[in-house]
């Protein structure tokens, strides 16, 4: 295992370690979520009775297959706990998510739990966001009208695609990634896009007052 996997591990690790007996928990998407997720697992084999929420369908597999009780907003109203990861966390705790196509059910699900806990190896904390394209998920009908609204933003976007084809979220959506250089005031940002029809939501979640976990190469861990 390389060491950027090892510290994802160790990040996904040292959050599920707060997850206690009975509680209703956000299961995260992306590589680093992946570990905590499996560590949920080995902890609910050993006993752990909790139900969990996922946040893509990817995730709700590798619970399943985990042996993890998923629940829904149809028989809860809220999380005691949401452990995901991030693409970019800024030095004051804003973040950009969405690098893995989940962020609509990532942030429904962070909307609804009481601790939002951050898991990212080193790379990703960063002093100003926008390094990384920022995810804007959006309606496919008219996405070329979107398209043209961001870049009368000044954002560069690029249709997100797989195999030559428009990626297609969970949730039936296309992705854009916008490029902006640095993000020097997200939460205006955010609120210019969320004003554009066709935008369901941003990448951008904004005073979350989240725990972060980041774990270095060295195999430091640190909790912020
Ligand atoms: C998915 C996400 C992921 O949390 C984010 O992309 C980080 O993923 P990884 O841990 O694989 O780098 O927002 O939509």
């Amino acid at each position: 295992m390389d060491t950027i996997t090892q510290a994802k591990k160790a990040a996904g690790e040292k959050a599920a370690a707060l997850v206690q007996p009975g509680m209703l928990v956000g299961l995260g998407t992306g590589s680093t979520a992946y570990w905590a997720i499996e560590k949920i697992g080995e902890m609910v084999k050993g006993g752990l009775n909790i139900r969990a929420v996922a946040t893509s369908l990817a995730s709700e597999k590798q619970a399943r297959e985990l042996g993890i009780p998923i629940t829904s907003f149809s028989e809860i109203q809220q999380l005691d706990i949401d452990i995901d990861g991030a693409d970019e966390v800024s030095h004051d705790l804003q973040i950009i998510k969405g690098g893995g196509g989940a962020l609509l059910r990532e942030k429904i699900v962070a909307m609804a739990s009481r601790r939002k806990v951050i898991v990212a190896d080193e790379r990703k904390y960063v002093k100003t966001l926008g390094k990384f394209p920022l995810p804007i998920e959006i309606i496919p009908f008219g996405w070329e009208l979107v398209f043209r609204a961001v870049q009368s933003l000044q954002g560069a976007p690029t249709l997100r695609t797989k195999d030559d084809k428009p990626y297609i979220t969970d949730n039936g959506n296309y992705i854009l990634d916008c490029a902006f250089g640095a993000i020097e005031n997200p939460e205006q940002l955010h609120h210019q896009l969320k004003t554009i029809t066709g935008v369901v939501e941003t990448g951008l979640f904004i005073n979350m007052k989240p725990t972060v976990i980041i774990a270095y190469e060295s195999g430091e861990v640190k909790t912020i």
